[in-house]
């Protein structure tokens, strides 16, 4: 125990120091010296001769009586010595002595007895104190612990609930978790992650759904026409050829759903990667203009491009030309003959606009915020004449927005429609 321990060494030096001074003093200043000192040490201090006879006890109790504790004898044979001792009635002492030596003779000895009682009821109370102190930290600890398994394993076990949950197919799963921590960002995570996979997995019903039918609808009729014709007895050959040119119709009708669908899953595949090249908007669009006026053309539809200045972006090509022709194309086919379509090509601070307008029939309100669905069409009646698939302005859109720009429509019934595309003239994250 190291209290005791230095309490050892503590009466060693202090027996030394005694035994030191002990020499030069008188014997009614050895008894001053003595009482002071024990007072100081709360100790009982004894002065013995060469043969282990009191001299002087602090105590002033045995005075006279030859003292033979092992720690005397020792002391007499020239060693500085402590031990502890239990004595009955009394308790646990430490008998500490030091040999008073002259010139190589031992004259006698410092004896000092101290109580170590209090030292020991010290460091038992200590103790006590210390294993208090200990249980109330297991406690304290046992239920923080607590607190923590209950606020932390809840919540994460409605999130592993809910991934169950999910990997069986449940998309829709919310997480309900009250707080502001970490954990409920988690949770708020999850619920944003079980919306979107949610909404991704409807679209893509719907879409299948939709594809099927738009499949289905000109493969019907050329079921249809094909039957009539073979249970037809004696068919003219001009009722032949119509009921032919109807269903090549039909044909080119599927052959342009399928070439929209696998635009589709080119423009998937583009998120990874778009071909950047640097181009000239101005020369693109004349282009791609120059292409399209036989059309305009069959329609007496003037088309006029309005450009003051050459432009020069990074683009993917042949994608924003896809995007741009089925712009253009709209613009004339909803356009009646000897309508008007412009193109205007502009700049601004840092975005360059690409402006369509037309006079055509023009878009009703309540559709306009569905043209860039896909398969949604104004009038389905019409189309079937026009030749649309409903999939035009959703893959525009999404090749705009690949190049981080923006499409957007105003529209009049009767008067026209303008179409406004912008394109960033410096495109940040490269894919
Ligand atoms: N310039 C326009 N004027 C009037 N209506 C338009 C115009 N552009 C698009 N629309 C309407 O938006 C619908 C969706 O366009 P789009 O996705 O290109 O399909 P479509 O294959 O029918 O052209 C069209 O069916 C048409 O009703
Ligand atoms: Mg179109």
């Amino acid at each position: 125990m190291n209290y005791i321990n230095e309490k050892k060494v503590n009466l060693l030096s202090q027996g030394n120091i005694i035994a030191d001074r002990i020499v030069s003093y008188n014997s009614n200043e050895i008894d001053n010296l003595l009482k002071k000192y024990s007072k100081e040490i709360k100790s009982r201090i004894m002065l013995l001769d060469e043969k282990g006879i009191v001299i002087n006890d602090s105590y002033d109790v045995l005075n006279g009586t030859k003292l033979e504790h092992w720690e005397v004898v020792e002391a007499l044979k020239g060693k500085s010595v402590a031990r502890e001792h239990e004595l009955e009635g009394y308790g646990r002492v430490m008998y500490v002595t030091v040999p008073i030596i002259l010139n190589n003779k031992v004259y006698g000895s410092v004896f000092i007895s101290f109580s170590l009682e209090e030292v020991y009821n010290n460091v038992n109370k200590i103790m006590r104190n210390y294993f208090l102190l200990a249980m109330l930290c297991i406690v304290i600890t046992g239920f923080i612990s607590f607190i923590f398994a209950h606020v932390i394993s809840t919540p994460i076990e409605k999130l592993t609930e809910g991934i169950k949950k999910m990997y069986q197919g449940n998309l829709e799963q919310k997480v309900e978790v009250i707080g502001n921590d970490e954990l409920t960002n988690l949770a708020h995570a999850f619920n944003m992650m079980s919306t979107k996979l949610f909404q991704v997995d409807q679209q893509r019903k719907e879409f299948v759904a939709n594809v099927s039918h738009e499949l289905r609808t000109p493969l019907s009729a050329i079921k249809l026409l094909s039957e009539s014709l073979m249970y037809e007895e004696k068919t003219a050959v001009e009722t032949y050829r119509e009921f032919l040119k109807d269903i090549v119709l039909e044909v080119n009708r599927l052959d342009k759903i399928i070439e929209s669908l696998l635009a589709l899953v080119d423009i998937d595949k583009g998120k990874l990667e778009l071909n950047y090249e640097i181009t000239y908007v101005n020369y693109l669009l004349e282009k791609l203009i120059h292409s399209l006026k036989p059309i305009a053309e069959q329609k007496k539809i003037s088309i006029d491009f309005i450009c003051s200045e050459k432009i020069q972006i990074e683009l993917d090509r042949i994608k924003i030309q896809q995007a741009l022709t089925n712009i253009i194309h709209n613009a004339i086919k909803y356009t009646p003959e000897g309508g008007k379509v412009d193109i205007l090509l502009y700049s601004e601070n840092d975005s360059v606009t690409i402006k369509v307008k037309d006079n055509g029939i023009g878009i009703p309100k309540e559709s306009l915020p569905h043209i860039f669905e896909r398969f949604y069409r104004v009038d389905k009646a019409r189309a079937r004449s026009t030749g649309g698939t409903g999939l035009g302005l959703s893959i525009s859109k999404q090749i705009i927005e690949l190049h981080q720009g923006e499409i957007e429509v105003t529209s009049e019934v009767d008067r026209g429609t303008v179409f406004y595309v912008r394109l960033p003239k410096n495109i940040s994250i490269r894919s």
